[in-house]
């Protein structure tokens, strides 16, 4: 709850700011976007329409610098550590296994998509990312690691945004130091760790601090406003973020007010990080859905709240839009907020973008009594009072629509002046797996994590690909996806969530083959520790790194033998469905150890 006096204390501050920007805190002036006129000649909107859906040039140059540069070494460093594993095992690899991924061919193209569910997915999708590391030597001597560096797209939406977002503007460190900070903290605006023991909306039982806390968010958006753009809950839910998951935060500097807690760190930004401009990470993309006055309900499936039938949109680093072909159009990252001939810079906040993914808050608002009654009730209410505004949604991300009146016949939101993200699976799709579709990204094979709870136990059941199906299904031609089975019961009577399952390893290739790596239950016997509530956000770095190490037998047990010991042969087979595609094409037989691994961990 957000006393009274402290509402006056905010208005009165934000008052004084429209006067005087130095009143505002450092963070509140590094989140103040800046307008100014466009160049006359600026182009804003690139249509990406045609089929198949075009790449951005900048896109295109940064993968094919990545296929040049960094692929040819990081596959050859992956063989190496896929023939040691089975060369302990004594297995013979096909010779069409070493010759793809010895580079002398064409080399596959991986994309791995992360999902949400707060801050369980984000653990769980770090693991699984350390499970894929060449830098985790437990990974690399077990033959799964090196997959990470190999891999051309990494999608995040939501928990997995919280993932995707922190490594990428962190320059792509270890897990483990992503997760538990440095050895020894340089403090300034380097990354401090996703400080997990500090919950991320709730910080402290004290409300005192609590509430003093929140004052600080709903101060830090200000200036914001005051540059006359909308505000919503996801601003101050983003400044809450931007303690966890961007650079410039610290368990000492957490509570600080003359610190900017990642303000000002751009999404677009990121194209200047080293690892970036050396090609050396994976490209990224963050996956929002989209609410709109216009959309359809009866496409919503039901349990979820967006339409199958809105568009889907992706924050890359050079641009923001969406492939789908109702819109098909993109605008550069670094001038997401621009609008009618006024260019905007420094919108594009890192903490606002994997807000807007996360941002599931809107499914509190059933009714305003119910949104009222909610958990956030007094903090809409609180941004209502200090921040008026009229015919803004409070409880969602309130984006000045760059895409005004571009194709009127299909875009739901062509003549709307705001358009609104919510959180990336409220579709039902958790995983973020659109991307991976768009078929001029010619994605082989794609590593599908999904954490999200859908059972009663907060375990997976499938639903997520469930409804990637369907969706696909809806856009024939545009996007392919592999036949999965329809119903959750389909996926818990063959196991499907329990062990890593591969789809599509006998249907056409223009869908890629996906590996599905899911929390459907404990590895080999264990005592669950990976289904926790989608709500539960802190934890003490012990307590991760226990998930982490039970994640990590999830990912490699394969079909356990007797229900409690890995399959000795599952790093290879993995390696068999990575090529599989690039196989297909070099017109080759699937073979010994490949044909038989295939056989047992492809779902047709
Ligand atoms: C737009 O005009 C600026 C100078 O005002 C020039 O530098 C730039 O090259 C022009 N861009 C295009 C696409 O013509
Ligand atoms: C964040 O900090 C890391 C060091 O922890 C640094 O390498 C990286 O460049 C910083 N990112 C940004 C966006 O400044
Ligand atoms: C809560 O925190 C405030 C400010 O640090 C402190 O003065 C107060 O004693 C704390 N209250 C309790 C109950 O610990
Ligand atoms: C912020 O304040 C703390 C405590 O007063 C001080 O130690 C620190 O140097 C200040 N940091 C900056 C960036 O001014
Ligand atoms: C990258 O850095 C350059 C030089 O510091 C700066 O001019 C540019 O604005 C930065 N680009 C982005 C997208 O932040
Ligand atoms: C919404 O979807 C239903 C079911 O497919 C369809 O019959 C209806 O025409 C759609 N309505 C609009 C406004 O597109
Ligand atoms: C842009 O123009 C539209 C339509 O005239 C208007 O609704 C919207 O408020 C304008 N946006 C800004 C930032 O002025
Ligand atoms: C916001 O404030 C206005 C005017 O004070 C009030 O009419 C409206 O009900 C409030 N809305 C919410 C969601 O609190
Ligand atoms: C709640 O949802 C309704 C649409 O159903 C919307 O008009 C309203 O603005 C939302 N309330 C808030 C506070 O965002
Ligand atoms: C699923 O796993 C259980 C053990 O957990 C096993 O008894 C059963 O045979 C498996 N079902 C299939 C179809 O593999
Ligand atoms: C699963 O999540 C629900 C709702 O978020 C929570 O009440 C329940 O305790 C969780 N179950 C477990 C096993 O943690
Ligand atoms: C490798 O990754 C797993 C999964 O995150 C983790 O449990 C393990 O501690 C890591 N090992 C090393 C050496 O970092």
């Amino acid at each position: 709850m957000v006393p009274a006096a402290l509402l006056a204390i905010i208005s009165g501050a934000l008052g004084y700011a429209v006067a005087q920007q130095a009143a505002l805190s450092p963070a509140a002036l590094a989140y103040t976007p800046l307008s100014s006129p466009c160049p006359a000649n600026l182009t804003l909107v690139r249509s990406a329409g045609g089929r198949p859906a075009t790449l951005s040039h900048q896109e295109l140059t940064y993968v094919t610098g990545r296929q040049h540069k960094v692929l040819p070494d990081a596959w050859e460093s992956y063989l190496s550590s896929v023939e040691h594993s089975a060369g302990v095992q004594h297995i013979s690899l096909p010779r069409y296994l070493k010759t793809i991924l010895g580079g002398h061919g064409q080399l596959p193209t991986l994309g791995i998509a992360t999902s949400g569910g707060g801050m369980r997915a984000a653990i769980f999708g770090a693991a699984i990312l350390d499970t894929l590391d060449a830098r985790n030597t437990t990974s690399g001597a077990l033959g799964t690691g090196g997959l990470l560096q190999a891999a051309s797209y990494l999608a995040g939406l939501s928990g997995g945004s919280f993932l995707v977002t922190s490594l990428v503007q962190a320059n792509f460190p270890t897990i483990p130091s992503l997760i538990f900070g440095p050895d020894s903290n340089p403090g300034g605006n380097t990354f401090g760790g996703w400080l997990s023991e500090i919950g991320l909306e709730s910080v402290s039982s004290n409300t005192t601090i609590q509430d003093d806390f929140v004052e600080v968010l709903i101060a830090e958006v200000a200036g914001k406003r005051a540059a006359g753009f909308p505000v919503t809950f996801t601003d101050v839910w983003s400044r809450a973020l931007a303690r966890h998951f961007t650079n410039g935060t610290t368990l000492d500097n957490f509570f600080a007010t003359n610190v900017t807690h990642g303000a000002g760190l751009t999404w677009s930004g990121i194209a200047n990080l080293s690892t970036f401009q050396n090609h050396g990470m994976p490209f990224p993309i963050i996956v929002t859905n989209t609410l709109s006055k216009f959309e359809n309900n009866s496409k919503v499936i039901p349990g979820n709240d967006v339409p199958l039938t809105n568009p889907i949109y992706e924050f890359n680093v050079f641009e923001i839009g969406s492939f789908d072909p109702m819109l098909a159009s993109f605008v550069p990252t670094s001038l997401l907020g621009s609008q009618n001939g006024t260019c905007v810079t420094n919108f594009d906040q890192v903490s606002l973008v994997t807000a807007s993914s996360s941002n599931l808050w809107n499914e509190f608002n059933t009714s305003a009594a119910a949104l009222a009654a909610s958990s956030i009730g007094p903090l809409i209410a609180a941004i209502n009072e200090t921040f008026p505004q009229s015919g803004i949604r409070l409880d969602s991300a309130a984006i000045p629509n760059p895409f005004m009146g571009i194709a009127p016949n299909t875009f739901l939101d062509s003549n709307q002046s705001v358009i609104t993200f919510v959180d990336g699976g409220e579709d039902g799709e958790t995983i973020p797996i659109q991307p991976m579709l768009v078929k001029a990204r010619r994605v082989d094979i794609v590593i599908a994590i999904d954490a999200a709870a859908d059972t009663e136990d907060n375990f997976t059941n499938g639903s997520s690909l469930i409804s990637t199906q369907q969706r696909a299904a809806l856009f024939p031609g545009v996007y392919s996806f592999p036949p999965v089975p329809s119903s959750p019961d389909v996926f818990a009577a063959h196991n499907l969530t329990k062990r890593t399952t591969f789809f599509g390893c006998n249907t056409a290739p223009e869908a890629p083959l996906v590996a599905y790596f899911a929390n459907g239950g404990p590895p080999l016997g264990q005592t669950p520790l990976t289904n926790l509530s989608t709500f539960t956000d802190t934890f003490t770095p012990p307590q991760i790194q226990a998930i982490m190490n039970q994640v990590f037998d999830i990912a490699t047990q394969g079909i356990p033998i007797n229900e409690v010991e890995k399959d000795p042969e599952f790093p290879v087979c993995l390696a068999c469905a990575i090529v599989d595609r690039a196989r297909a094409r070099a017109g080759e037989r699937r073979t010994g150890v490949c044909e038989t691994c295939l056989a047992r961990y492809c779902f047709s």
